[in-house]
C-alpha cells in the first residue's frame, strides 16, 4: 500500500542481506506482478551490474544498492530521461546529507573530486508506444577505502572523501527529492530537473570523447537539451544531438 501521497510510486520495500543485483530482483517482480512498483535494497549484491554490461563493485554493506521499480505512464521515448530525473534527486540528497559538492557527468555519473560515487543503470520493458516498467538501479559507494586496482583512479566513495553517513540517511534524502523531481517528469515538465544538471554538470562547456560501439569522435559539449540529450558541437563545428543509450562521455 502507499505509503502517503508524496510516495505513491512505493507500494513495497523489500530489503536484502544479498542478491546478485537489486536490478535483476526488480526485473523478477515486475514480471510476477504485473502492476507493482516499489523499491529493493540489498546490502550486498553477487552480480552487481554497471552500463555496457560491465561489473559493479557491491560488497557488502559498502554502499547502497537499491532499485526502483516504476510504471510511470509515459511514451517509451520519455522513459530513458528518467536517469536524468534520479541523477538530480541523487545529487541533491549526497549534497543534503554531506558538505561534499556532487557533480553530474551526463547523463548517469555523480561525481565527488574528480571521481564517480555513484552510478545509475536504467533498464526498462516495452513495445512500441508502451512502456511496461522500468527498473531504476542506484549505487551509491559509501565505505569503501579502497578499489580495484583498474578502477581506482576512477571510483570513489563517501568514506574515502571524509564523510560518515548512513545509507538509511541517503536514502530517505534521496527519496523525498526524488518524488519532487519525479512528479515534475510525469507532468512532463523537465526544466528544474534540467537547471539542476546544468548547475552540477561536469560535462558542459568541455571537451569530451563520445564513445559509441563503432567509433569515438571528439566533441565540445553546448548543452543538455530539454529532453534531456546532449547537444554537442562535432569536430566539423556542427551542432549534433547525442542519446544516452550506448554511449559513454570521457574526458572531463
Ligand atoms: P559510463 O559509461 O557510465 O559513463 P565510464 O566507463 O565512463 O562509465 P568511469 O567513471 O570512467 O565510467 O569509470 C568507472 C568504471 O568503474 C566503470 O566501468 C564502472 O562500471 C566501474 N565500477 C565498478 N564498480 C564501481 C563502483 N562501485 N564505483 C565506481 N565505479 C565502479
Ligand atoms: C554504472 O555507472 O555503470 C551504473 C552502475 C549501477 C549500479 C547499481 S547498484 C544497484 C543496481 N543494481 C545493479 O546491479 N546495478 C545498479
Amino acid at each position: 500500500k502507499a505509503l502517503c501521497n508524496d510516495f505513491d510510486f512505493i507500494q513495497f520495500i523489500k530489503f536484502l542481506d544479498t542478491v546478485d543485483s537489486t536490478n535483476s530482483e526488480a526485473k523478477r517482480i515486475a514480471m510476477e506482478e504485473q502492476v507493482l512498483e516499489g523499491l529493493i535494497v540489498s546490502s550486498e549484491q553477487t552480480k552487481g551490474k554497471g552500463r555496457l554490461g560491465r561489473q559493479w563493485e557491491s560488497e557488502k554493506e559498502s554502499g547502497l544498492w537499491m532499485s526502483l521499480l516504476l510504471r510511470p505512464k509515459v511514451k517509451p521515448e520519455a522513459a530513458s530521461s528518467i536517469t536524468l530525473v534520479s541523477a538530480a534527486a541523487m545529487a541533491h540528497a549526497i549534497e543534503a546529507c554531506t558538505s561534499l559538492n556532487v557533480g553530474i557527468k551526463w547523463p548517469n555519473d555523480l561525481i565527488v573530486n574528480g571521481k564517480k560515487i555513484c552510478g545509475i543503470l536504467t533498464e526498462m520493458s516495452a513495445e512500441i508506444n508502451q512502456l511496461h516498467y522500468i527498473v531504476l538501479g542506484i549505487g551509491v559507494n559509501l565505505g569503501q577505502m579502497s578499489f580495484p586496482v583498474d578502477i581506482i583512479d576512477k571510483a570513489t566513495s563517501l568514506k574515502k572523501e571524509g564523510v560518515e553517513v548512513s545509507g538509511k540517511k541517503i536514502l530517505s534524502a534521496f527519496l523525498l527529492a526524488f518524488s519532487n523531481f519525479y512528479s515534475q517528469y510525469l507532468e512532463g515538465d523537465m526544466s528544474q530537473i534540467i537547471s539542476y544538471h546544468l548547475a552540477h554538470s561536469v560535462t558542459v562547456g568541455k571537451k569530451v570523447q563520445i564513445i559509441t560501439p563503432i567509433e569515438t569522435r571528439n566533441a565540445y559539449v553546448l548543452d543538455i537539451n530539454a529532453d534531456g540529450s546532449l547537444l554537442v558541437e562535432n569536430e566539423l563545428g556542427e551542432n549534433e544531438v547525442v542519446f544516452s543509450g550506448e554511449v559513454s562521455v570521457r574526458g572531463i
